[in-house]
């Protein structure tokens, strides 16, 4: 039996083959350990999501803290097709937020969830099940009164005993849930069976055939992606993903897979998404600058070497025709050939058909300044290639409006210390300048901007890797700060090593101080999952 989709989501192929992509990105996503987005970032990877035309975006937790209030509301205002869904626990308090937060949206969601298996029950909750039982119908029934789109989730479905699980579903449709969502909280479950668990519940529970069943899988074990099928497989029609699959612990399930395996597997897995796949590379390329979270080279769909081909045999076997090795293409993923494209001669309309061609549609002013580093790049660096190209519009977006901006740099470095930073950088517009010593130029390089910008965060996270090959290549450096429980990430690309470095730190810090005017510390309230 399968579930038709609800009034409030898009109009499927057909009912029985479209799947709903649901991205949690910017909510299981920013979860994990030391991910964290500022509200611009949201802002403008809720529009890359859009433009991809993910159906759901699952913009945050308004309870959480301002900042995810805020995400929720502002991604509320501007995102006009997909479903902008916001995440609650069971109590009202927490219900009432979310509602608030996505009032403004075209199409908003409250998703409420509440754990089911003995053992969340009895340690996290310290509740009996009629007391859940009772919860899940008070809950659903609230989130009805704020918006006709709710979806419950039953946390560690996976492990929930198959009758309560089915009481739970049933009681939660009564109430009013549009999308019933049976997570595998703790990445525990596998394909075969996760299967079945639906194909159980769709088939046992009153109303199933009015609602959409969800898959929501982690990772631990490595099956989040298969797993995710194999639910659809059973009768789900919703999967729930995050570009890179980032997400609490291992992770969830890779957005880029599930949605590359259907299509590329038509032909066993009957079942369409509506996303548009050539933005799959700038999605991921977007998330991973944002996060400082590397992809992996050799990760599926859109790590560095996924079209790569390096032995003589498959070179051979590819030249004269690449469906011998390749069983989709490059640029059904959005990765183009990181071929020469222009040099310091090409003009300005060149510079915008090249950004159209990689997935940027820039303002006015975003492309003046864009244009300009260009410009500066195309001086210092013989060949621009695709990726530095990317490089330096991700830097420009990711900084443009920072309240410190670094001006000038110059490092003493080399076998003889010690080494020392001389740096100039503008706050709100005043300049002021300071040198300072360190053990190594980065360390030189830092200690002089908190000459300039005092503060207590610590360094979590310096990392540095080469956007193209060859000694003029691009640093794209990431750093991450942490004070007071706030965690904030900076990226900047430039082929001076340190000078990315410095604007990597300093673009962390504008993102820190961002968030401490606009929110309470990160630490998640107490949600247990
Ligand atoms: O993993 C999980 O169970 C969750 C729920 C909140 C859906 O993230
Ligand atoms: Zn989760």
């Amino acid at each position: 039996m399968t579930a038709p989709i609800t009034e409030s989501t898009p109009a499927p192929a057909s009912d029985s083959d479209r799947v709903i992509i649901f991205d949690t990105t910017m909510r299981d996503g920013e979860q994990s350990p030391g991910a964290s987005m500022s509200l611009d970032e949201k802002l403008e990877l809720a529009k890359i999501l859009e433009d991809m035309k993910v159906d759901v975006i699952e913009a945050g937790f308004p309870i959480a803290s301002n900042g995810d209030f805020e995400a929720v509301s502002r991604i509320s205002e501007i995102i006009t097709e997909s479903v902008v869904c916001g995440l609650a626990r069971a109590g009202q308090g927490d219900i009432d937020r979310a509602g608030e937060a996505i009032k403004k949206a075209k199409r908003g969601r409250i998703h409420t969830f509440l754990s089911t298996s003995p053992v969340h029950m009895k340690w996290k909750l310290q509740m009996e099940p009629e007391q859940v039982l009772e919860l899940v119908t008070k809950s659903v029934s609230h989130a009805r009164n704020l918006t006709d789109d709710v979806e419950w989730s039953a946390e560690d479905a996976t492990r929930t005993e198959r009758d309560f699980l089915l009481r739970c579903v049933e009681a939660a449709i009564k109430a009013g849930a549009t999308t019933i969502n049976l997570p595998d909280t703790v990445g525990y479950t596998y394909p075969s069976e996760y299967a079945d668990l639906f194909r159980d519940v769709i088939a046992n529970v009153p109303g199933a055939d009015r609602v959409i069943f969800s898959t929501h899988c982690h990772n631990d074990l490595g099956l989040a992606v298969a797993n995710s099928i194999a639910g659809v497989q059973g009768g789900a029609r919703q999967i729930e993903c995050a570009i890179n699959g980032i997400g609490e612990r291992a992770g969830n399930a890779a957005l880029e897979e599930i949605v590359m395996a259907l299509k590329v597997r038509g032909d066993r897995l009957p079942f369409v998404t509506g996303v548009e796949t050539q933005h799959i590379t700038r999605a991921s390329r977007y998330v991973s600058a944002i996060t400082g979270f590397p992809v992996q080279f050799n990760k599926a769909i859109v790590g560095k070497n996924a079209f790569a081909h390096e032995s003589g045999i498959h070179q051979d076997g590819m030249l004269k025709n690449a469906e011998t090795y390749e069983i989709m293409k490059p640029e059904d993923v959005g990765q183009i050939e990181s071929n020469l494209v222009m040099g310091k001669h090409s003009g300005r309309h060149a510079f915008r058909e090249k950004l159209k061609d990689l997935g940027y549609e820039l303002g006015q002013n975003a492309l003046n300044e864009a244009f300009q580093r260009f410009k500066d790049l195309a001086d210092k660096k013989k060949h621009v290639f695709d990726d530095d190209i990317v490089a330096l519009v991700d830097d420009a977006l990711a900084s443009g409006s920072d309240k410190i901006q670094v001006k000038h740099l110059r490092v003493i470095a080399g076998t003889e210390g010690p080494q020392e930073a001389f740096l100039t950088v503008s706050i709100d517009g005043e300049e002021k300048s300071a040198n300072a010593q360190g053990d190594g130029p980065v360390d030189a390089v830092f200690n002089a901007i908190h000459a300039v910008a005092p503060h207590a965060a610590i360094l979590r996270l310096f990392q540095v890797h080469a956007v193209t090959e060859g000694t003029d290549a691009q640093a794209q450096v990431s750093v991450r700060l942490e004070e007071d429980g706030r965690i904030a990430t900076g990226s900047a690309a430039d082929t001076d090593t340190l000078t990315a470095s410095a604007k990597a730190y300093v673009n962390a810090l504008n993102n820190l101080f961002a968030r401490k005017e606009k929110s309470a510390p990160d630490a998640r309230v107490a949600s247990g999952f």
